[in-house]
C-alpha cells in the first residue's frame, strides 16, 4: 500500500473547505460590501465643480435658497439651472472672466437639459424618509449630512442605516434645536445638548416612532 487509508478522504475535505471558503467570500461581499457599510465617505464626482464651501460657506447662502422643498415635503430637491443663473448670468459669465465650469451651466440652459447631478444619498425603495418631518421639529441638516458648508464636493457623512435612524428615534433630545437654526450648521448648543433638547421635545411635541411601519410603508 503506497498511501495510508485516511488519505482517501483528503479530496473530500479539500472540497468541503473550498465550499465553505466560497460561501464566506460571497457572504463577506454581501455584508461588508453592501451600501450601508461603504456609504460613509461616498463622494461622487459631479458634472460641474459646484462648491458648497463657496456658496453656503463663504457666500452664506441659506440651504433653502436652493433646496427649496426641504421644509415642505419628503425630498429636499436639487435646484434647477435657472437658480444658478440668477447669479451666473452676471457672475463670471463674461467672455474674459467666464470659466469652463460656468460655461457648462449656460450650455445646459441653452440646450434645455437639466444638469446631471449625481445622487450622493439614496435609501433603498423599501425605506420611507421625509425631510419636512425632521426639519420642522428642529433636526438640523448637520445631524445627517455633516458640515456641508465646508465641503467643496458633498460627501456622505452618516451611514443612513436602520440602526443609525433608530439611535436617534429612541433618543432624539441631544439632536434637537430651535427650528429657526436648522440650516445654521456651525451652531452649537453652548450647554448640555440633551437638556436643551428636552425643552424642544416639549415645545414641538417630539415623539419619533420606532414601529416598522414608520419607515416601511
Ligand atoms: C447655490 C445653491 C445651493 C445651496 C445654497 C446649497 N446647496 Fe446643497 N446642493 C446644490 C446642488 C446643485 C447640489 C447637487 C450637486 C452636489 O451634490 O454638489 C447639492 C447637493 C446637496 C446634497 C447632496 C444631495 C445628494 O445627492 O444626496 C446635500 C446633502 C446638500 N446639498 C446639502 C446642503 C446644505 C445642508 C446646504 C446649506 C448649508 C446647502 N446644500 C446649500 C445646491 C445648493
Ligand atoms: C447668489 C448667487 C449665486 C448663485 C445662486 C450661484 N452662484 Fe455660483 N458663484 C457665485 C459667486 C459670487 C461665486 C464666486 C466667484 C469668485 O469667487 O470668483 C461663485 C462661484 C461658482 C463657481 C466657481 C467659479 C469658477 O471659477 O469656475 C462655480 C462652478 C459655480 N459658482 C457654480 C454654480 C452653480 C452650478 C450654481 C447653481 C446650483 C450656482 N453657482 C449658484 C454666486 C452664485
Ligand atoms: C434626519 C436626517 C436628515 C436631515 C435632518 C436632513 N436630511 Fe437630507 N437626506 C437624508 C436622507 C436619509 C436622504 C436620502 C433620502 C432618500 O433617498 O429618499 C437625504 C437626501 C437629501 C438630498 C438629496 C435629494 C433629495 O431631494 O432628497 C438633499 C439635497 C438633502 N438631503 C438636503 C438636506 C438639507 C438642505 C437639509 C437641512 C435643511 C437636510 N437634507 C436635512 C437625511 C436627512
Ligand atoms: C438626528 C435624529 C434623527 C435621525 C438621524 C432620523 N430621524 Fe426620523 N425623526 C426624528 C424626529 C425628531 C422626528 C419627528 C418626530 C415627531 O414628529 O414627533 C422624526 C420623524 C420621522 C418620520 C415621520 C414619522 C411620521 O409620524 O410620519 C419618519 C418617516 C422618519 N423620521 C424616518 C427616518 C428615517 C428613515 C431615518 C434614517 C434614514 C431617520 N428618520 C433618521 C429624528 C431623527
Ligand atoms: C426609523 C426608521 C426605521 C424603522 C422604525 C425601521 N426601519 Fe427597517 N430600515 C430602515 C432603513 C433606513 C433601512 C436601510 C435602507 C437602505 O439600506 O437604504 C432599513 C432596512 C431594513 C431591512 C433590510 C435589511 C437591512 O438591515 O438593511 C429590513 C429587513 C428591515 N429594515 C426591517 C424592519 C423591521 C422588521 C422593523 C420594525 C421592527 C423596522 N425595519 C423598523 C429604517 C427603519
Amino acid at each position: 500500500m503506497l498511501f495510508p487509508k485516511w488519505t482517501n478522504k483528503v479530496p473530500l475535505v479539500l472540497l468541503a473547505s473550498l465550499v465553505v471558503l466560497l460561501c464566506f467570500i460571497v457572504f463577506a461581499f454581501a455584508y461588508w460590501g453592501s451600501p450601508k457599510n461603504y456609504v460613509v465617505g461616498y463622494q461622487p464626482v459631479q458634472p460641474i465643480a459646484f462648491s458648497h464651501k463657496i456658496h453656503a460657506g463663504e457666500l452664506g447662502l441659506d440651504c433653502r435658497y436652493c433646496h427649496f422643498n426641504v421644509e415642505k415635503g419628503r425630498h429636499a430637491g436639487v435646484p434647477p439651472t435657472e437658480t444658478c443663473l440668477n447669479c451666473h448670468n452676471i457672475v463670471r459669465s463674461g467672455s474674459k472672466t467666464g470659466t469652463a465650469e460656468i460655461k457648462k451651466i449656460h450650455d445646459a440652459h441653452s440646450k434645455g437639459v437639466p444638469i446631471q447631478w449625481v445622487r450622493v444619498h439614496k435609501l433603498a425603495d423599501f425605506a420611507y424618509f421625509d425631510h419636512s418631518a425632521h426639519v420642522n421639529k428642529g433636526v438640523s441638516c448637520v445631524e445627517c449630512h455633516g458640515r456641508v458648508d465646508q465641503m467643496d464636493e458633498v460627501r456622505a457623512a452618516q451611514p443612513l442605516s436602520m440602526g443609525w435612524c433608530l439611535d436617534c428615534h429612541r433618543n432624539p433630545a441631544p439632536h434637537l434645536r430651535d427650528k429657526k437654526l436648522v440650516t445654521n450648521l456651525a451652531w452649537t448648543p453652548g450647554g448640555d445638548p440633551a437638556e436643551l433638547g428636552r425643552e424642544f421635545m416639549k415645545k414641538y411635541n417630539v415623539q419619533p416612532r420606532t414601529d416598522c411601519s414608520t419607515c416601511h410603508r
